[in-house]
């Protein structure tokens, strides 16, 4: 028995040992940490159950028979986040660079078929050459079991990814798929061509970090939802993100233990500006509104003239969207739409009450958006916003102009309840505009056509740049003081707690994409 036991560790230290003491140090000099190690940041101390730890590959073309290692370039398994059960794969870079063999992508797909049996969020930590070039096909093969199960577990497991290290070629659309991908600064990037095929074929010249690192894709494309600082910054955010979130689709959203005190905030009485046209962040009311310092924005520096984030309201988890008047004047673009949609779809997925803020002047004109179709993408948000069966309450704290009024979780595409301050104008469009096209006539005969526009802008505004209008036909349930957001907040959503909506049964819907 003895020579057993002493076998067994042998194989297991090796497995330890991942690429070797040399391989190990190379990492560490890149600034980055081994697979082994971030999950022991990752999971709760002692929790890590591993599961493949001897799995090696099957290939012998290249003299690959002769060179092994157990793991096979990857560490998978089951552990605890602060108590809950969530499934887990570190790629291990110093295993022929973590590149995906046949039984790599084996591995991978066993987790993630006992998440699936198990109703348990998916967590990857993403560091890999792409498909193990050795292995041709079988490692494709590979790739799309794992695409496949992504796609079979979205919207029944929460699925995240965070980015490590290099993720290229087709390797992405794993992350992609996903439900949030986060990147770290400096030492990760995604593409589906790296820098030397982008210079032969459109003969740019662009280095990694530009073409596909994590500032990048937090800014410009919008692929990563969270850029961090570094690898622990990384793993810290995932936990954050993982407490907002229920194990599976049939679960509540968590809440956390919560005393009601007094629940008004008199300083929102003074959160709009003066003048109307001038800008404010929606950041500061969202601040206001929930509990103290438990939001986590998502996708925080793209497409910035709409902010989405989970909060807490009285202990529950809850999903923000809010027009931000700071940035285009909060207008909803392609980006802003897409962005909203694909949140609104998480959080309408888990089970996440969805509260929305509403500033919005209408869609943003011009051919670069017409062109590039914000007919469809403004669509999305709006198809989202529609399907959408968890509990949904909108405050409109100032514009609410034109299509966005109905696309902004208005009561008409599902809306459990509409508020609105008494700084609220819902019109067709902004009263200055709305004038100079019904009253054109007038305004041109007159004697001060000027002074004619001025007072027909005003009588347009005395009708409609308040919530009233809306308020008579029962589109908005209650005008509020802004003070009073908090509390009549935290009581419709209690109220709303057990809400069951069935939408008609169908295959699935066809979301304009
Ligand atoms: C096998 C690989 C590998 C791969 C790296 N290695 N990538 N082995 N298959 N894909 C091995 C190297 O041989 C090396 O082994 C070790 O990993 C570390 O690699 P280095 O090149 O020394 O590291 P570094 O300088 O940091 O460069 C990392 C890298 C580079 C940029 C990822 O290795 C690279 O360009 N690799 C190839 C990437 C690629 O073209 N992959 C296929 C993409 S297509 P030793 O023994 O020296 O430690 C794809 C299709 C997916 O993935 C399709 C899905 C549908």
């Amino acid at each position: 028995m003895n020579k057993k036991l002493d076998t067994l560790q042998q194989k297991r230290e090796q497995a330890l040992e991942g690429g070797g003491a040399a391989r190990i140090e190379a990492q560490h000099k890149k600034g980055k940490l081994t697979a082994r190690e971030r999950l022991h940041f990752l999971l709760d101390e002692g929790s890590f159950q591993e599961i493949g730890m001897f799995v090696s590959h099957r290939s012998t073309d290249f003299g690959m028979e002769k060179e092994k290692y157990p793991g096979d370039g990857v560490v998978t398994g089951y552990g605890n986040i602060n108590g809950r059960l969530v499934y887990v794969f570190s790629q291990d870079f110093t295993v022929f660079g973590g590149s995906l063999s046949e039984t790599h992508a084996e591995k991978i797909c066993k987790i993630m078929d006992l998440a699936m049996k198990n109703g348990a969020p998916v967590i990857g930590l993403n560091d890999s050459g792409g498909a193990r070039i050795q292995e041709g096909v079988v490692s494709l093969g590979g790739y799309a079991d794992i695409f496949y199960r992504n796609t079979m577990a979205s919207g029944v497991v929460p699925q995240i990814s965070a980015i490590m290290g290099p993720c290229a070629g087709g390797a992405v659309y794993s992350p992609a798929i996903t439900d949030f991908i986060l990147m770290v600064e400096n030492t990760s990037y995604m593409f589906v061509t790296g820098p030397n095929v982008v210079k032969t074929v459109t003969h740019e010249q662009v280095t990694s970090e530009e073409l596909g690192g994590a500032h990048t894709h937090a800014t410009k494309s919008g692929v990563t939802h969270f850029a961090c600082a570094n690898e622990i910054a990384a793993i810290q955010h995932i936990k954050q993100l993982l407490s907002y979130m229920p194990q599976n689709c049939e679960d509540r959203a968590p809440s956390v233990p919560y005393e009601a005190k007094d629940e008004t905030r008199p300083s929102l009485n003074d959160a709009l500006p003066e003048n109307a046209s001038q800008p404010y962040d929606i950041r500061e009311v969202i601040e206001q509104v929930i509990d103290g310092g438990s939001f986590l924005e998502v996708h925080k520096d793209f497409a910035e003239n709409i902010v989405v984030g989970f909060a807490r309201l009285a202990g529950r988890s809850i999903g923000i969207v809010a027009n931000q008047p700071m940035f285009l004047a909060g207008v909803l673009d392609i980006h802003s739409s897409t962005k909203g949609a694909r949140f609104v779809r998480f959080c309408d997925s888990f089970n996440i009450p969805l509260l929305v803020f509403e500033d919005v002047p209408g869609f943003l004109p011009g051919t670069d958006q017409e062109w590039n179709a914000i007919i469809t993408n403004g669509a999305k948000l709006l198809y989202a916003f529609c399907e959408a069966t968890v509990p949904r309450i909108t405050v409109i704290t100032r514009k609410a102009y034109g299509g966005a009024y109905d696309v902004m979780n208005s009561k008409h595409i599902g809306a459990d309840m509409n508020y609105a301050w008494p700084t609220a104008e819902i019109a067709v469009m902004g009263a200055k505009g709305a004038a100079e096209i019904i009253f054109k006539r007038e305004i041109t005969t007159a004697e001060d056509p000027e002074a004619k526009w001025r007072e027909k802008e005003e009588q347009y505004a005395g009708i409609f740049a308040n919530p009233y209008r809306a308020a008579e036909r029962g589109f908005i349930d209650e005008v509020i003081e802004p003070s009073e957001t908090r509390s009549k907040l935290i009581q419709a959503f209690k109220m709303l707690e057990n809400k069951v909506v069935n939408n008609p049964k169908k295959k699935h819907g066809n979301i304009p994409l």
